[in-house]
C-alpha cells in the first residue's frame, strides 16, 4: 500500500515561494508515496474553551487528516525569526486534547524558505523545538535552510535544476529515514 506524506505550508499566500518548494517536493516523492496537502488557513485559533464534544469542524478535519498520513513535511517561511502563527496554531490544534496528540511518531521533515540569506534558520529551529514535544522524529541531515529563494525560481515559477538536485538529495535522505523508522 502506498504511503502518504502530509505537507503543511506555513505561508497562506497564493504566490508563496514556500508553496512552490512544497509542490516541487511533492513531485519528487518516489513510487509508492503520495503527497497530501493539509490546509491550515481556515483553522480557528486554538482555544481550550472550544474543546468540547462539538469542536470546530476545521479542527476535526485537521486532526483526521493528520491521523491519516504516514509522514509529515513542514515547509515554512520565517516570520520575525520564528514560525508563522497559522502553522503554530495547526500544531497546537493537533496536539490536543491532552493525551490525543495526532502528530506523534510520524517521521518529519523541516524546510525553511526565505528570500533572505539566512534561509529561515530561526523558524526552522523554533519549529523543531515544538516537534520535539509533539514527538515527531525529524530528519537531521541535510538541514534545509533555503535562502535567496527568489534566485532559485525560474521565469515559469519552477525551481531551477541545480536546486532540484539538492531537493532530490533531501528527499532520498528523508525516504531512507522514513523507511528505517517505519519498518
Ligand atoms: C510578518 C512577516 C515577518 C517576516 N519576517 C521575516 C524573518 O524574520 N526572516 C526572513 O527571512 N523573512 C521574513 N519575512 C519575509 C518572508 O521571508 C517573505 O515574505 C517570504 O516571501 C514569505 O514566504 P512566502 O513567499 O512563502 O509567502 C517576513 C515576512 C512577513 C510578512
Amino acid at each position: 500500500m502506498s504511503k502518504t506524506i502530509g505537507i503543511l505550508v506555513g505561508s497562506l499566500r497564493k504566490g508563496s515561494y514556500n508553496l512552490i518548494v512544497a509542490k516541487q517536493m511533492a513531485e519528487l516523492l518516489p513510487a509508492g508515496y503520495e503527497a497530501k496537502f493539509i490546509k491550515i488557513d481556515d483553522v480557528p485559533f486554538y482555544n481550550e474553551d472550544l474543546e468540547t464534544e462539538t469542536v470546530p469542524d476545521q479542527w476535526k478535519r485537521l486532526r483526521e487528516e493528520v491521523k491519516s498520513v504516514d509522514g509529515l513535511y513542514f515547509v515554512t517561511p520565517e516570520y520575525n525569526r520564528s514560525v508563522p502563527a497559522a502553522l503554530k496554531n495547526a500544531l497546537d490544534v493537533g496536539s490536543r486534547p491532552m493525551g490525543k496528540n495526532v502528530w506523534g511518531g510520524k517521521p518529519g521533515l523541516v524546510m525553511s524558505v526565505s528570500p533572505g540569506g539566512i534561509g529561515g534558520f530561526g523558524a526552522n529551529h523554533h519549529l523543531r523545538q515544538s516537534l520535539v514535544f509533539l514527538d515527531i522524529p525529524t530528519l537531521q541531515q541535510p538541514e534545509a535552510y533555503i535562502g535567496n529563494i527568489v534566485n532559485l525560481v525560474d521565469n515559469n515559477g519552477k525551481i531551477k535544476d541545480s536546486t532540484v538536485e539538492f531537493f532530490q538529495l533531501i528527499t532520498d535522505k528523508y525516504i531512507e529515514f522514513f523507511e528505517k523508522l517505519t519498518k
